[in-house]
């Protein structure tokens, strides 16, 4: 069964109500020990299907399952206090039928606990957004860059620099707004358009390489702290090097244990009496 929200944990609708007020703070998160952190200093956590890459080393998140999704969501939901918490419904899960979304969506906020799902899509998406958001299931939309779709894009270049492109995506956020999400994440978007968009629609846009006139911000957390480091996109400010301490520790404990410095005597436990001999 779904526990109701924690006293004071944020929910989507006090999220929808901070449009054009102070930013909104988020930030992804996978684990409970990642959570335990993040979570008193944000407003919302995102279970994002960027953990294909963050935690299982793959090349896309197009291979993310409903199951991984549940299993992380479970973790962080558990874990958070204060934010709000939202999960990624991944690849395959949703686009088939407004029906087979509802599905998946029903799935993710039963067996995680979590306060709402994001899926990715605009205008071809908002039949579904409606249909989901009428039966209970509180959504995050997604537009611009949208890597779930990066087969179909060719890469993940910048989005709507380009006047065609650009009308295309405000006609997206103006879709998932009417069809009831109750946030949007703008990613990897022209500065111009994203502007447009923040002053267009009536709920917060969460801007991730999307410019500070977005009503939020998101980055995914191991690039904030440094525990991503095979790529650096440029929308990414690193706030520390975590990798860097990380493996530094890894090699003083390995020096530790080649040199019989690990355990010490205040790491063993005595015994109570002799042991008897055989
Ligand atoms: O999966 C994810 O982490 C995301 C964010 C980048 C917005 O969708």
């Amino acid at each position: 069964m779904t526990a109701p929200p924690r006293a004071r944990q944020i929910t989507p609708p006090a999220i929808k109500a901070r449009k054009g007020g102070e930013p909104i703070v988020c930030l992804t998160s996978y684990t409970a020990s990642m959570t335990r952190l993040v979570d008193p200093h944000v407003d919302l956590i995102l279970v994002g299907d960027s953990l294909a890459m963050t935690i299982y080393g793959m090349d896309s998140t197009v291979g993310v399952t409903l199951d991984m999704m549940i299993a992380h969501g479970r973790a962080v939901a558990k874990s958070a206090r204060h934010a709000c918490v939202v999960v990624d419904l991944p690849f395959g899960s949703y686009e088939e039928s407004p029906a087979r979304a509802f599905r998946s969506a029903a799935r993710v906020l039963a067996e995680t606990g979590c306060g709402a799902v994001k899926l990715e899509g605009g205008a071809e998406m908002a039949e579904t957004i409606r249909f989901l958001t009428h039966r209970g299931v509180p959504v995050m939309a997604h537009i611009g860059l949208t890597p779930q779709s990066v087969n179909a894009l060719g890469g993940y270049g910048v989005r709507g620099r380009g006047a065609d492109e650009a009308a295309s995506i405000l006609a997206d956020a103006l879709a998932v707004a009417d069809a009831g999400a109750f946030s949007v994440v703008i990613e990897k978007t022209a500065e111009p358009l994203s502007r447009e968009i923040s002053a267009r629609i009536g709920i917060p846009t969460i801007g991730i390489g999307a410019s500070v006139a977005c009503d939020g911000q998101i980055l995914v957390i191991d690039d904030v702290v440094g525990l991503f480091t095979e790529f650096r996109p440029k929308f990414v400010k690193r706030y520390a090097e975590t990798a860097q301490a990380i493996e530094a520790a890894v090699a003083e404990y390995a020096a530790d244990v080649l040199a019989r410095r690990f355990p010490g005597p205040e790491h063993v436990f005595s015994a109570e009496a002799p042991i008897k001999k055989t």
